[in-house]
This record gives C-alpha cells, sequence and structure tokens, in this order.
C-alpha cells in the first residue's frame, strides 16, 4: 500500500470523538480484569497496606464481600493472597497444606457468598507461608530445591483445589511444577481445574509492596534470582512458555507487566493460549506516587497502561486498581 499525503490524512479519522471510536483497534472491559486481594485473620478488618495506598488486607468477612463487589462490576476473577500469622510460618511452609489454612477458609467464603458468580484464582508458592520468605524448599546452602519444592506444591495445589479454587496459579518458578499439579489434579478429579502458570517471572525489584502485603518482605535473605528469570532474556521466556503449555498450562502469564511488553507480544504471537499480564503492586504504586506528585491525572495512567497490555496481546491483566478500573469502563 502506497499512501501519501494528501489523499492520506490520518488526521482525519482522529477529528471527532465518534470517529475515534469508530477506528479504535483495542477495547478495554472489565471482563479483561483479574483483582488481587490479600487475606488476613479476624472478623471485620481491613488493615491498610502502606506500600500501597488505597490497598487494604481483609478479613475472609471482607474478601467475600469484596468478591461480591468484584462481580457486580463485571470482573470475572478474583487472585487470593494470604497475609499468614508469623506464629504459622515455617521453613517449609507446612501451613500451605493446612485445608483450614486463610487461603483456604477465603476460598470457601467467596464461594459460599458467589457461587458461580465469580472465578476464584489461587497462588501456588510456599512464600507466604515460610519463615524465611523464599518460594520453595531451602537447603543448607541457602538455594531453593527444585524437586522437593515441586512434591509440596502439588499438595498446596490440591488443597485449594478441594476448598473449591477454579483456577491454579502456580508462581514458584521451579521446573517441572506445571505437569505434577495437573496429574495431581486429574488424578484427584478436578478436571476442570485450570492451571494458569506464572510462565515467565522475573527476577524484579516491583515487588516490594507485595512482600510487606503478604509479610514476607522483612523476612526474605538474599533474592530469587535462581528460579525467576533474569529480566536481561527473552528467548527464555518463550521457552518456559513452552514448558508450560507442553506439561498442561491453559493459560499463561508474563510478570511484571509494563517492562515486559515485549514479551507478552512474543508470547502471544507465537502461542495459541490465553496470555495474562500481572501490573504487579510496584506497578500499582508507581501509578499512585506518580498522581499522588502531580505527574498526570491517576485515572488516564491507569487506563493507557492497561490498553498498553490489550494491544500487546493480553487477554487479561492482574490489577490491584480493577475495582477503579471496571468503575471507569461501566461509566
Ligand atoms: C509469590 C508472588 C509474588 C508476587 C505474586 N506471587 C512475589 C514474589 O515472587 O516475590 C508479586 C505480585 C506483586 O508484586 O504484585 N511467589
Amino acid at each position: 500500500m502506497n499512501r501519501s499525503y494528501p489523499n492520506t490524512r490520518l488526521r482525519r479519522t482522529r477529528a471527532k470523538a465518534w470517529s475515534r471510536a469508530m477506528v479504535r483497534e483495542t477495547i478495554l472491559t472489565p471482563s479483561d480484569l483479574i483483582w488481587p486481594l490479600f487475606v488476613t485473620e479476624g472478623t471485620g478488618v481491613e488493615d491498610p497496606v502502606a506500600s500501597l495506598p488505597g490497598v487494604s488486607r481483609w478479613s475472609v468477612d471482607g474478601v467475600a464481600a469484596r468478591a461480591k463487589e468484584a462481580a457486580a462490576l463485571g470482573i470475572p476473577c478474583i487472585a487470593l493472597f494470604p497475609n499468614t500469622p508469623a506464629a504459622k510460618r515455617s521453613d517449609d511452609g507446612g501451613e500451605a497444606l493446612n485445608p483450614d489454612n486463610l487461603m483456604c477458609r477465603a476460598i470457601k467464603a467467596v464461594k459460599d457468598a458467589c457461587g458461580e458468580d465469580i472465578g476464584v484464582l489461587t497462588d501456588v508458592a510456599l512464600d507466604p507461608y515460610t519463615t524465611h520468605g523464599q518460594d520453595g524448599l531451602v537447603n543448607g546452602a541457602g538455594y531453593v530445591v527444585n524437586d522437593d519444592t515441586v512434591a509440596v506444591l502439588v499438595d498446596q495445589a490440591l488443597n485449594q483445589a478441594e476448598a473449591g479454587a477454579d483456577i491454579i496459579a502456580p508462581s514458584d518458578m521451579m521446573d517441572g511444577r506445571v505437569h505434577a499439579i495437573r496429574m495431581a489434579l486429574e488424578m484427584g478429579g478436578h478436571h476442570n481445574v485450570q492451571i494458569m502458570a506464572y510462565a515467565a517471572k522475573y527476577a524484579s525489584a516491583f515487588y516490594g509492596p507485595f512482600r510487606d502485603a503478604v509479610g514476607s518482605g522483612g523476612l526474605l535473605k538474599g533474592d530469587k534470582k535462581t528460579y525467576q528469570m533474569d529480566p536481561a532474556n527473552g528467548d527464555e521466556a518463550l521457552a518456559e512458555v513452552a514448558l508450560d503449555i507442553a506439561e498442561g498450562a491453559d493459560s499463561v502469564m508474563v510478570k511484571p507487566g509494563l517492562a515486559y511488553l515485549d514479551i507478552i507480544w512474543r508470547v502471544k504471537q507465537r502461542f495459541e493460549v490465553p496470555v495474562y499480564a500481572y501490573q504487579v503492586s510496584g506497578e500499582y504504586a508507581l501509578i499512585e506516587a506518580g498522581a499522588a506528585a502531580g505527574i498526570g491525572d491517576r485515572e488516564a495512567l491507569l487506563m493507557e497502561k492497561l490498553i498498553a497490555f490489550k494491544r500487546a496481546g493480553c487477554s487479561g491483566v492482574l490489577t490491584y486498581h480493577a475495582p477503579l478500573a471496571a468503575r471507569l469502563l461501566g461509566a
């Protein structure tokens, strides 16, 4: 196509709002949103997360109320993360396997409150349950061991599925865990429980506020670079995604979001699976800090970033701003 001025004036279709609406290539709807929620012990508790202005940890009853709110806003799925009390944390994260742990009680409360009106996604990794804040079992040298960790993650996933989780989301980055979890779910009769693999999860500086929120930040010694990916790598992300799909993932995630749009794009071009981005805690906090510092309108900053994920090929986005975005889209 050989276009030239003035036959082509690209400003013509931009001149009026109705026309811009007609030629818009990418649309964001509330059904593109997944809302991550932090759960804490107690009843009637709302405990604000200092590093995430506007985000709180909710007790189980509050989480059920938030889930109802989400469903009413047209948000199809929530993601749950527990803030496990220090007394229930251990070196091996055994609380993750307790059928009556905070996560399982929250799953049940949401299911009781909302039935099939909303999906519940649950994170599989040991960091909310360990005293060292690592996602798996640590050996004497401080190394997170792979295969023994996978065995525990399988039991954690089954525990969540038995409590009623709809989507199991392994965020631990151990090798082989998707296959092991898929087999266990099949054998346990959970054929329709999905797996959304955190397939390309990077060792990122943007997770800080999340670690505060689940109470693992102050505990973490060292970093997670022996299992989470090097931000310098792109081909390796495709290898991670290929393996997770082969192992039984129904959908894959790229995390964090905005700094990895090229990865989202490459994954979407290469594979026929739904791709999700996790706009992580540090990304949320940056929008809030930016707005507070007067660099731009908070809602405009948010919506521009969210549409970028759709344009790059995402089927949806995990974002702490989900209820705000859904409200803006519904208006
Ligand atoms: C746990 C997990 C993390 C996040 C989601 N699941 C933290 C980490 O890997 O240290 C981060 C989410 C966020 O920053 O919003 N494995």
